[in-house]
């Protein structure tokens, strides 16, 4: 959550970093900032509300600046306001910060001055100003001081953080350091970029790059020309450079919305996903696979419902158990040993704070580590003993989509090959044909119920929470996703004649089951639609035909029709599906 963006070196740094905002705003919306270092050498600040394009358009792109650096917020502590808006600043130091200080009433106890705004960042740098003035007796240069003030500000810090620091006392540098919250330094010698995420970096000469990621308690000071990294306790040390992710799908540009231009790469990330994954990794995973007793699968929200999905095609066809856990959950509950356990993160970002948490608690009780995530050069990536990466190119919608389809492919792959099973062809054809079927007229009369009920049993279950969260993110309607015969066991109570029931039904074992819900629905009211190949079996119905395919991998299309509708929805309410309120893509923060 909230992006931070920092360049120094560049012809045009406040251009730059606005640029660099702009694609680092699935991160946060709910304002935005920069700081940078004018032609006298003095840094100005400017500050808006609301998204990026509203701090554009409040400052000028071509000042003379060299050195700027920025931030997009999502509110953790104080609302959207002005004050609480970063950067935020002390007597000699300005800052950015991505993270939550979680010790930070008490450290605003210890500085004991009046602050100006209700967030934890401000604390930062005030407690760095504190630390640097007790140096102000001292010869140490300022460099110095600066340095030996974040290495103690940082060791009284708990929580969260990725910040980027200047001093006005020496407005050539910026300062970096993190803990937890990602960062990505990218630099050609002569112009270097700091940014949350490594698809933000733009730069002059941006062929030229190379990219590191800082680890935990580095701190970096980079100026023109020069860049030096210490450790925790100052020590000069060397960063391992890092591959940028290959491959960006850009296919067209001339869509209203990511999220609608990122559901329309689908086909063509199913078929990177298929061709790629196949990586070292990848072939190691699936000769382990029959040597684990049990498999746990935690994520959160969408990666989460793909999991469902895969304790569903495992216990299927590797005849193990498999426990699916929501990440947050997980972190905090009692741990059983297991022997010879593998515990599978699914995280599109590879940053979601509560998975990566997750990973950390399956090492040390010395399970292997797997993760399925669609960023390279993620923080989880360093974390897991397999690596598996899906290719479903860069997702900046909030509502994810195209990531989900490819991490449910990444599972059905996996259970496939470890068993040596042919794997369908033109998977990504069929998901084509389903997006040119799709017509919202067939779901537009739907929109003026009150109440919408997913259901589905086994892998349909799964598919129809995910169907509901959709709704829920983008379209701001109340939903209930649910296993088809759960619904008489509390949930059939809300169902009268203000509700839409939307039934999945992709598995021929349970077919007949899960009409029975139809009837039971219908019986009480409510309007139904049926998703499913099966049309000769189905009669009588409002049904939106699939096409036929195996069904282990029907979830991969069952879903799409319902993204659609969820976008269509979100947008006759008026609202802009890919900033859905109150929300964020990458969710960097408990
Ligand atoms: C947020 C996003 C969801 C995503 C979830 C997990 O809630 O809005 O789209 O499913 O985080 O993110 P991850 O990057 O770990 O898959």
């Amino acid at each position: 959550m909230c992006g931070i963006y920092g360049c120094v070196g560049t012809k045009n740094a406040v251009a730059s970093a606005i640029a660099g905002l702009q694609k680092l705003e699935y991160r946060g919306y709910d304002s935005a900032g920069i700081a940078y270092i004018n032609g006298k050498n003095k840094i100005e600040i400017v500050k808006a509300l609301g998204n990026v394009e509203n701090l554009k358009n409040q400052v000028n792109e071509k000042v003379f600046s060299r050195l700027s650096i920025a931030h997009t917020r999502w509110a953790t502590h104080g609302k959207t306001t002005i004050e609480n808006c970063h950067p935020h600043f002390s007597e000699n130091f300005v800052l950015v910060h991505n993270g939550i200080i979680e010790n930070f009433e008490e450290l605003k106890n210890e500085i004991n001055e009046k602050t100006y705004s209700e967030t934890d960042s401000e604390i930062i740098v005030k407690l760095i100003e504190k630390i640097y003035k007790n140096f102000s007796n001292n010869s140490m240069e300022n460099d110095k001081k600066i340095l030996f003030s974040i290495k103690k500000a940082t060791e009284k810090m708990k929580g969260s953080w990725a910040v980027i620091l200047l001093c006005k006392n020496n407005p050539k540098k910026m300062f970096v350091f993190k803990n937890k919250s990602p960062l990505i330094l990218a630099t050609n010698n002569k112009e270097s970029i700091v940014a949350s995420d490594i698809n933000a970096i733009n730069g002059d000469e941006k062929s030229k790059f190379k990219y590191f990621n800082l680890n935990d308690f580095n701190i970096a000071e980079i100026s023109e020309n020069n860049i030096k990294i210490y450790d925790k306790n100052l020590k000069k040390i060397k960063l391992k450079e890092i591959k940028k992710q290959c491959e960006i799908i850009n296919l067209n540009n001339n869509y209203k919305h990511k999220m609608i231009k990122e559901i329309n790469e689908i086909p063509f990330a199913i078929c990177e996903t298929k061709k790629r994954i196949k990586n070292k990794d990848f072939k190691k995973l699936i000769s382990q696979m029959p040597s684990f007793s049990q498999i746990t699968i935690v994520g959160c929200g969408t990666a989460y419902h793909a999991g469902l999905y895969g304790k569903y095609i495992f216990e299927k066809y590797l005849g193990v158990n498999v426990n699916v856990e929501l990440a947050s959950e997980y972190r905090y509950k009692t741990q059983i040993k297991n022997e010879n356990e593998l515990v599978i993160a699914i995280s599109q970002s590879g940053e979601t704070a509560d998975t990566l948490a997750a990973i950390e608690i399956a090492k040390k009780k010395g399970a292997k580590t797997a993760v399925i995530t669609n960023v390279c050069s993620s923080t989880i990536t360093r974390m897991c003993d397999y690596v598996i990466l899906t290719h479903a190119g860069t997702e900046v919608a909030v509502a994810a989509t195209k990531s989900y389809i490819t991490q449910i492919l990444a599972l059905y792959l996996l259970a496939y090959k470890t068993i040596n099973k042919r794997i369908s062809k033109n998977i990504g054809q069929v998901a084509k044909t389903i997006i040119d079927l799709y017509d919202y007229n067939f779901f537009k009369s739907f929109e003026k119920m009150q109440k919408f009920f997913f259901i589905g049993r086994l892998c349909d279950s799964a598919s129809a929470q995910e169907a509901s969260l959709k709704l829920k993110e983008i379209a701001y309607v109340h939903s209930e996703g649910y296993p088809a015969g759960e619904l008489k066991h509390g949930t059939l109570s809300l169902v009268d004649d203000n509700s839409l029931v939307v039934a999945i039904i992709t598995q021929k074992s349970v077919l007949e089951k899960t009409l029975n819900a139809v009837h039971e629905v219908r019986a009480r009211g409510a309007k139904v639609i049926v998703l499913s190949q099966f049309d000769n079996e189905i009669k009588n119905e409002n049904l939106f035909k699939l096409p036929k395919a195996n069904e282990d991998i029907m979830p991969l299309f069952s879903i799409l029709p319902l993204q659609l509708f969820a976008y269509n929805f979100s947008l006759s309410k008026g609202l802009n599906p890919d900033m859905p309120k109150n929300l964020a893509k990458s969710v960097t923060v408990e």
